[in-house]
């Protein structure tokens, strides 16, 4: 049975901790509970709240979505695979999944959020993204109730994207998704970033799933603030993808500028790099600013309004405008 509250604080469901108040929540625990909502293609849905800025209070009905289930649907001596219901927390799912000898969800440990928040924006980190694992999304069509489901080809994921930030925005509430990994033969992924310092260091050779996970944990707790003690939405802009000529005349003046190239035309540049070198990073401006260990996340320091927040990020994305011709495009949702 669903459960519901009027004029509730959103502030524990949103990793940012901002104080904002929805007139009507549903916590929903099964995606049935849907057909008794009225106007529910009008309605926010919320996962984990890990991807959201709230600049007002809400007039709009809230769902909570708090579904769960992880239910084993094939199995070889290969692979495995898992249909996991959306309101279950992706990171418990990564440890579920390590504890039983499952890989692929490894380098994509401790990312906040839910499993039903993940294909939204094919959520990724050390070189993984949940593309490559997910077999298809299962989503229910708000208006007619229909459910509908996506192959991974039709989700048309790209980075940090999806069809369900595109065509598809606010028409479904995205049921389960269905995923495939290796019970052996696994492959390790430990090239990208620290990870492969990480595990030298520790004197590790012959690395285990639980051991790339480890290192990841490690590496994204010496960087990324935890919510629960430093509001926040992790990385609140994309790293911008220019083309290589941009770079190019970029690298006459600020031959320090970062990039890696994706092909002959084009190349992303970390905007970590780009807020930090303007010297944005660590700076703390009211009850916001970014991040002194990592310039690409903003945070709350305590009684954060999510207008603050907001009007921080636009004059960061002007200043990076200003100086490089770079637009910064946000990665979390404004509300
Ligand atoms: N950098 C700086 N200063 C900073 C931060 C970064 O100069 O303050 C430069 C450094 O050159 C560094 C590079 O940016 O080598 C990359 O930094 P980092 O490895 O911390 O990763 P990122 O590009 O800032 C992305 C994802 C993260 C993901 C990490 C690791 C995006 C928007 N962010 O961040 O995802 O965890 O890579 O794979 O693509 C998220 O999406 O919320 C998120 C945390």
């Amino acid at each position: 049975m669903s459960q519901h509250k009027t004029n509730l604080s959103l502030k524990k469901y949103n990793t940012f901790g901002l104080e904002v108040y929805a007139q009507n929540v549903v916590f929903l625990s099964q995606w049935q509970e849907l057909a008794d909502i009225e106007n529910r293609d009008n309605c926010l849905i919320l996962g984990g709240g890990s991807n959201v800025l709230f600049t007002q209070d809400l007039e709009q009905t809230v769902i909570i979505n708090q579904t769960k289930g992880i239910y084993t649907v094939a199995e070889d001596q290969d692979h495995v695979e898992l249909a996991i219901a959306s309101g279950e927390n992706w990171h418990q799912l990564v440890l579920w999944c390590i504890h039983r000898g499952y890989g692929g969800l490894e380098n994509m440990s401790l990312i906040p959020g839910s499993v039903g928040a993940a294909p939204m924006q094919n959520i990724g980190a050390y070189g993984a993204e949940i593309k490559d694992v997910l077999t298809y999304v299962e989503a229910i069509d708000l208006v007619s109730m229909n459910e509908v489901r996506f192959t991974n080809e039709e989700c048309k994921f790209g980075y940090r994207e999806s069809i369900f930030k595109k065509q598809a925005k606010g028409k479904y509430f995205i049921s389960s998704i269905g995923i495939k990994l290796t019970k052996r033969n696994h492959q390790l992924n430990t090239s990208y970033g620290d990870i492969e310092n990480h595990l030298k260091e520790q004197n590790i050779t012959a690395p285990t799933l639980a051991d790339v996970s480890n290192a990841v944990i490690a590496i994204r707790q010496s960087k990324l603030p935890d919510p629960a003690i430093l509001g926040n939405s992790g990385s609140f802009f994309k790293n911008p993808i220019i083309a290589t000529t941009h770079l190019a005349k970029l690298k006459i003046d600020f031959p320090e500028i970062k990039s890696y190239p994706l092909n002959e035309h084009q190349a992303k540049v970390p905007a970590g790099w780009l807020i930090e070198s303007l010297g944005w990073k660590g700076k703390q401006i009211g009850n916001t600013g970014s991040h002194a260990k990592q310039a690409l996340v903003l945070v709350n320091y305590g009684n954060a309004k999510g207008q603050e927040v907001y009007n921080l990020a636009k004059e960061i994305q002007k200043s990076v405008q200003n100086t490089y011709a770079i637009h910064l495009e946000m990665e979390v949702n404004v509300v």
